[in-house]
């Protein structure tokens, strides 16, 4: 902690999702941006500069052993989650990996061995469960407000422009399904449990030999399912609807909502009542307050990747498994 008592951050990777979405929020969470490391000293010291982090750390290594940094987070490409965050939880440095923990199953269970070996705190960065939206949309689901829920209906799709863009990389494991999929996937383990009982999916295949444009359904007990749609080919759209015995709540953005973004309650013989996602803050900010509160010992971790990550990455292997199957 520095001489406020606040976490001092170190970033792995001079990643467009750092600047864009873990920067500001980490501001707004009263956390420090202390170091950044990448591969290219001069590009990492533009990288500090632009983005006022305190000091540029050419290796990923420097960083992770840096007695001066309390928290990393690491934002690399998904095929080396696993080789950095092991390096950082032996390190004893608390960890939010970017999402998906890791592209393949066999390299999220080693990944998580090591975090229950040394009991390094470690989270995914699946920020959402951590909002108000999500907190609010759990108790209309709790107080029966759409009966039983039945069905979750989830898209995540975005225009993906640039041919050189890691999530068209077989090699770095990139791929619709890792990078959007993974998300209404997460929302079904949040609302359904961890158990699912029958994958299915399908995919158009480009990039390198990735999935570019996938859909598929996860089967629940007493018929409830996931059906999902994800894909890097259209305009955006994480428009998810919620189907209940006796109702349905629609929320256009479940995953990282905006000011603009809203969720309706839809039963018959009413009107539809919409409540505003309350986005006030970015949407990592909950996440990483919670995250330095627990590393300051004042909340208990909630959302360790040691107690939802596994579900995720079978799920998420199955699917993968069902399209390449064909
Ligand atoms: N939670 C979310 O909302 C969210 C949103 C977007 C992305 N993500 C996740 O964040 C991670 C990074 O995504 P991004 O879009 O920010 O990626 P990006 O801009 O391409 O950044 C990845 C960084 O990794 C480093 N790197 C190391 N080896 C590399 C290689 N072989 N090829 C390319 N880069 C390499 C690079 O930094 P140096 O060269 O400086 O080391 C690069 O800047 C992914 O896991 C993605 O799924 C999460």
């Amino acid at each position: 902690m520095d001489g406020s008592g606040r976490v001092r951050w170190g970033i792995v990777g001079t990643a467009n999702i750092a600047r864009g979405q873990f920067l500001p929020a980490l501001r707004q969470a009263g956390g420090v941006a202390a170091a950044v490391a990448g591969r290219d000293a001069a590009r990492t010291a533009q990288y500090a500069w632009d983005n006022d982090i305190e000091r540029a750390i050419t290796g990923y290594a420097g960083l992770i052993d840096d007695p001066a940094i309390d928290a990393l987070y690491i934002a690399l490409p998904n095929a080396l989650h696993a080789e950095w965050t092991i390096r950082a939880l032996e390190a004893g440095k608390p960890v939010l990996c970017e999402k998906p923990l890791c592209g393949r199953l066999a390299d999220t269970e080693s990944v998580l061995a090591v975090a229950e070996e040394t009991g390094t705190l470690l989270w995914e960065a699946f920020v959402f469960p951590f909002q108000p939206q999500m907190q609010e949309v759990r108790k209309l689901l709790a107080d029966e407000a759409i009966g039983e829920l039945m069905e979750i209906k989830s898209n995540f799709h975005f225009l993906l422009r640039n041919p050189a863009n890691i999530r068209l990389s077989r090699e770095l494991e990139g791929g619709a399904l890792l990078d959007v999929g993974c998300y209404p996937v997460r929302l079904a383990q949040e609302l359904f449990g961890p158990d699912y009982q029958a994958a299915w999916a399908h995919a158009v295949m480009g990039g390198d030999g990735v999935d570019i444009d996938t859909w598929g359904v996860l089967d629940y007990a007493g018929g409830r399912r996931l059906m999902f749609s994800c894909g890097l080919g259209r305009s955006y759209d994480t428009f998810t609807t919620l189907e209940g015995t006796a109702g349905q709540i629609r929320i256009t953005n479940p995953f990282h909502p905006g000011a603009a973004d809203s969720y309706q309650l839809a039963t018959p013989g009413a009107n539809d009542v919409t409540f505003s996602a309350q986005a006030g803050e970015r949407s990592f900010t909950a996440a990483i307050r919670h995250i330095q509160a627990a590393i300051d010992g004042k909340e208990a971790p909630r959302q360790l990747a040691v107690e939802t990550s596994l579900p995720t990455a079978r799920a998420l292997a199955d699917l993968a498994a069902s399209f390449r199957r064909g």
